[in-house]
């Protein structure tokens, strides 16, 4: 097999950690990593960078994700997630790579009850799922080789994250406080990481949905995470609202993988257990 070039932009966050992980001491992949020392809102450095390095593959993880900072920063907001990948994808054509762009569950509005496939209408609320959704249009306007791949509650080592999050209020408060009803499927960075390189080496383009198989609430999520750290005895007590500035249901139908048979995505219960048996093996630090 030739030698595939890769750009993981946004290589220290959750996903672009999992790709650099899975990639690297691969004699299969010449990576080249970037993260803010390469702004991909900059047309000028992100492309200078792709002509540098000239990858067959780019892969942007890259992204504001921090939904408060989207909604008080909106400028900020669109700059990194739709101007960013507008570069990243005239880039790519420009040196005929193929691009990954990775979004978001929340470029739904979340007020329905039922699971969201591709071809379901997106509808974003949040300045995060605006700007992401406004990144996935551009980058189907202007290059054909690309794939966009939305996942949804994302975690892994990289950045400070959910999974974190409860694992220190529960350490901290003896308790977890969370909504019952606010509805998706965590992903763990590793399992989409293991979808991204099958995708990197077939010849399938457009829109894919992959979360973890099945779903449950942000409290159920905590549940789990507690339970897997011997913690069980730590009360998740219900939320009376949603306190995290996203929509309710998100659940993604990751349709568009059944019909091509492409992935299986694991169960997000098997995924978390994996996540946590490899962190305390010191796979990860
Ligand atoms: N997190 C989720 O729940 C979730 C769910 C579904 C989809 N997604 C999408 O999946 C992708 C990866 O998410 P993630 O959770 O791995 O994100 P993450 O952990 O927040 O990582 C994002 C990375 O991008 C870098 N970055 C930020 N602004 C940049 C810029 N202007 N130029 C270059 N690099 C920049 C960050 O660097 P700094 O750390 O220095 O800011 C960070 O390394 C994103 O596109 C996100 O929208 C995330």
């Amino acid at each position: 097999m030739s030698i595939t070039r890769v750009w993981i932009a946004g290589a220290g966050g959750r996903l672009g950690s999992a790709l650099y992980h899975r990639f690297s001491g691969n004699t299969d992949y010449k990576l080249v990593t970037s993260d803010r020392d390469v702004p991909i809102e900059d047309a000028r450095e992100a492309g200078r960078f792709a002509d540098l390095n000239h990858p067959d593959v780019i892969i942007n993880c890259a992204g504001l994700t921090d939904v408060r900072a989207c909604e008080e920063k909106p400028e900020e907001a669109y700059k990194i997630n739709a101007i960013g990948a507008r570069n990243l994808a005239v880039a790519a054509r420009r040196i005929d790579a193929k691009l990954i762009q990775i979004s978001t569950d929340d470029v739904f509005d979340g007020d329905d009850d039922a699971a969201l496939c591709e071809f379901d209408d997106a509808h974003p609320t949040t300045m995060y799922g605006k700007s992401k959704y406004a990144g996935e249009k551009l980058v189907r306007e202007l290059t054909d080789k690309h794939v966009i791949v939305r996942s949804s509650w994302l975690y892994g080592v990289g950045s400070y994250d959910f999974v974190d999050r409860v694992l220190d209020n529960a350490k901290k408060d003896g308790k977890v406080v969370l909504p019952e009803d606010e509805i998706s499927s965590p992903t763990s960075a590793d399992a989409l990481a293991g979808f991204i390189e099958c995708l990197m080496h077939t010849r399938e383009f457009g829109l894919y949905h992959a979360s973890c198989d099945g779903s449950c609430s942000r409290a159920e999520w905590a549940r789990e995470i507690l339970r897997l750290n011997g913690m069980d005895s730590i009360p998740v007590i219900s939320a009376a609202e949603n306190t995290e500035l996203r929509p309710r249901f998100t659940l993604l139908d990751n349709m568009m993988l059944r019909i091509t048979g492409l992935y299986q995505m694991p169960d997000w219960k098997t995924a978390l257990a994996d996540y946590f048996s490899t962190k305390k093996g010191g796979a990860h630090k």
